[in-house]
């Protein structure tokens, strides 16, 4: 007999898809192209300054919301890329990644009940979020091919009910980068309603064509109402050392300090030494980190597309949402398994960024933050589709 154990929370939810299918490619020996980590080294940079921190026995706590280089660091940064003025002493919080950013951002602003307005798809993790916060998730759609919301739908998930909204741009999965009319609406809605707003801010140095990255604080009236979340996780390729940040105004970075300490402490203290480092590097890093992996989205896109899948143009982030329907009837989720089991390609089904019970997707996603030797293996196995 099995015991079951789980609380009523943790059953709400299952395992992370995305992280199952790279269980899964192990498994049959696939290329990963599901789960979003560079298969290539870190910046020269940030890894020896990480060797430097532990040889100087930088091995201790670190201060519980981040050591002071890093806050200084992230500071100049907000300053040169975004003209934002941050106060290093009470408006920033370091946490394991923008992961622990988001759930301790959340778990300080939202009580049981409130609703979180969720633009779908999302990055799989806001699902979860949303439950073990006891929020009730608003969804409005961006709908396919170019991802686009529609007021009207937006205007009206904003009830007196709503506490926050949750903005992830450039966004994962779709790529989709919010423009700055469209982040107009958003903070005319929330000053209008008196509602937060929480933002994913992750992939902001991975834009392609021109597209430029706006942080939703810049806007009038929304710089004391927005939570900034970003990471290094995506911008120097280092996604397993669990360093992120949330930047907000006083009075909400004192109830995040206090989740983020009793959650976790606080996170890696060499590697925010060495996270402080690398954030000095000059703009040539950023815009290099760009144009890298433009090439890696244009061959993986002229690829898909070849096989017989609909891609929407990424504008930033390394995803690319692609619809299999002219390929195969199957579901998305049957799709995704029979790709990394018949052929050896693993993507993510579309549906796993999707509210619970939505009817099939027709898409999976495939990520394109991997050697080109890696993109050319999935490319060769992809064409026997
Ligand atoms: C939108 C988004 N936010 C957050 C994360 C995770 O960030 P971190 O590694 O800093 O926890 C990811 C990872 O894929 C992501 O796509």
């Amino acid at each position: 007999m099995t015991i079951n154990r789980e609380s009523i929370k943790a059953k709400l939810f299952g395992e992370s898809v995305i992280r199952g299918m790279t269980r899964l490619c192990r498994e049959y020996d696939g290329v990963n192209l599901s789960q979003g980590f560079p298969d290539f080294p870190a910046p020269g940079l940030i890894k020896e300054s990480a060797c430097k921190a532990v040889m100087a026995d930088v091995n201790q706590y670190a201060i519980t919301w981040g050591s002071a280089s890093l806050r200084t660091a992230i500071v100049a940064k907000m300053r040169s890329f975004y003209d934002m003025e941050i106060d290093s002493e009470t408006e920033i919080t370091v946490t394991c990644g923008a992961t622990e950013a988001m759930i301790s951002a959340l778990l300080a602003v939202v009580n049981p009940g409130d609703e979180v307005i969720i633009f779908a798809p999302f990055y799989e993790n806001y699902g979860p979020d949303a439950i073990i916060c006891d929020a009730v998730p608003r969804y409005v759609q961006l709908r396919a091919p170019d991802w686009n919301f529609d007021r009207a739908e937006l205007e009206a998930a904003f009830t007196e009910k709503t506490r926050a909204i949750i903005v992830n741009t450039p966004h994962n999965p779709t790529g989709k980068v919010f423009s700055q009319a469209e982040l107009e609406i958003i903070s005319e809605l929330c000053c209008r309603h008196d509602v937060l707003a929480i933002t994913d801010e992750i992939y902001e140095h991975i834009l392609y064509d021109e597209v430029r990255h706006l942080p939703l604080a810049t806007l009038p009236g929304m710089a004391e109402r927005t939570i900034t979340i970003n990471g290094i996780s995506k911008t120097y390729s280092v996604t397993g050392w669990r360093i992120g940040y949330c930047l907000a105004a006083p009075e909400i970075t004192s109830g995040i300090r206090k989740i983020h300490d009793f959650l976790t402490v606080g996170a890696p203290a060499p590697l925010q030494e060495a996270a402080a480092q690398m954030m000095a590097c000059g703009n040539d890093y950023y815009l290099d980190l760009a144009k890298f992996y433009r090439v890696k989205r244009d061959f993986l896109l002229k690829i898909l597309t070849d096989v017989g899948f609909r891609c929407h143009v990424p504008q930033g982030a390394y995803y690319i949402m692609a619809d299999f329907q002219a390929l195969s009837d199957l579901g998305d989720l049957e799709f995704a398994h029979y790709l990394v089991k018949e052929k050896g390609v693993a993507s993510v089904p579309g549906s796993s960024f999707l509210p619970p019970g939505e009817p099939e997707s027709g898409q999976v996603r495939f990520c394109f933050c991997k050697t080109d030797e890696t993109l050319q293996a999935a490319a060769q196995r992809l064409q026997a589709l």
